[in-house]
């Protein structure tokens, strides 16, 4: 369709015998991708939110949505509402050309590259969520604003993109839980699908901040997933406060700065002293690895 303002078409050649010619489009605008999603013979908009620098865990979510049956879009948007420190925001990695060549070959349908003006008109919508202590503990309390940014640019996209499904990952676990509030406080009918941590062979949580570990960084970084697993091996045994202390040490003499290590209840994200007597709880850390900062986590007990 000519009326459609695309910027580039990728067509994915090998990943799919079956369908050897699908196209992938790349907007620039809002208006065009709901021209062309509207056109599109899918039944359901399956939506991957990215701030790009892309890794095998967005494409597993891509996967997700194609497998769904979803007319599988995502967004490469690096949001400068969430990024409370300005440093952070001009290190973040941006691999545009890259990305979408990945993205094609993930068999996503369309991808949504928006500027800033695209995504915050002036004028337009501007949403005010209150998470009360969901934003305020873990990342919340590290990173102040942090969340509000990320509830204001994720109701935008979807405002943008109208999906019936929107993928992300369980990486961000206390993201997951705010969109999920978002969602319920906007009376929303999209429904999330979080999807299980993508992970390196040695257990490093992929990141879009991986590729600035250094080597001796990278080297030492699956401590993480490493205090996560411990935590879920003697939590039977010992209390949050021991399990706690245990891996705050364990990381420190890796060589890693620790900003906290919590064992929360997974609904209210409130710390739990004994795990064992909640029904659905994380374990949930951020630790620095020189001047990158990671997240990981581990559900200690799912949920029934
Ligand atoms: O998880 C991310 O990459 C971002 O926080 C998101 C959801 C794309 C919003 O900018």
């Amino acid at each position: 369709n000519t009326a459609l303002t695309k910027r580039y078409i990728f067509e994915r050649r090998f990943t799919n015998a079956r369908r050897p010619c699908q196209r992938m489009y790349v907007f620039q605008y809002a208006a065009d991708l709901s021209r062309y999603t509207s056109m599109a013979p899918h039944t359901s908009v399956g939506f991957v939110p990215t701030m790009g620098a892309l890794h095998a865990g967005h494409l597993a979510l891509i996967r997700r949505a194609v497998a769904a049956g979803d007319l599988a879009t995502a967004s490469i948007f690096v949001n400068p509402t969430q990024f409370n420190d300005p440093e952070d925001l001009r290190k973040y990695p941006r691999t545009p050309e890259a990305d979408v060549s990945i993205l094609a070959k993930a068999g996503c349908h369309a991808v949504l590259m928006p500027s800033v003006e695209e995504v915050y008109p002036a004028g337009g919508q501007s949403y005010e969520f209150s998470f009360g202590h969901l934003e305020t503990v873990m990342e919340g309390a590290f990173r102040p604003g942090h969340f509000k940014g990320v509830a204001q640019v994720v109701a935008r996209l979807l405002d943008m993109v109208r999906p019936q499904r929107l993928y992300m990952g369980q990486k961000d676990f206390q993201q997951t839980a705010i969109v999920a509030e978002m969602l319920r406080q906007l009376n929303s009918s999209t429904q999330l699908i979080v999807a299980e941590t993508v992970r390196e062979t040695d257990g490093l949580a992929m990141s879009s901040r991986n590729v600035r570990l250094s080597p001796e960084f990278r080297a030492a970084a699956p401590v993480i997933y490493q205090c996560l697993l411990d935590a879920k091996r003697l939590y039977p045994e010992m209390d949050a406060a021991a399990i706690t202390a245990r891996a705050m040490q364990k990381m420190e003499s890796a060589g890693l700065r620790p900003e906290y290590f919590e064992i929360v209840d997974g609904r209210t994200l409130l710390p739990v002293g004994n795990p064992r007597q909640a029904d659905f709880v994380v374990a949930c850390t951020a630790a620095w690895a020189g001047d990158v900062r990671l997240i990981d986590n581990v559900v200690l007990r799912a949920a029934g």
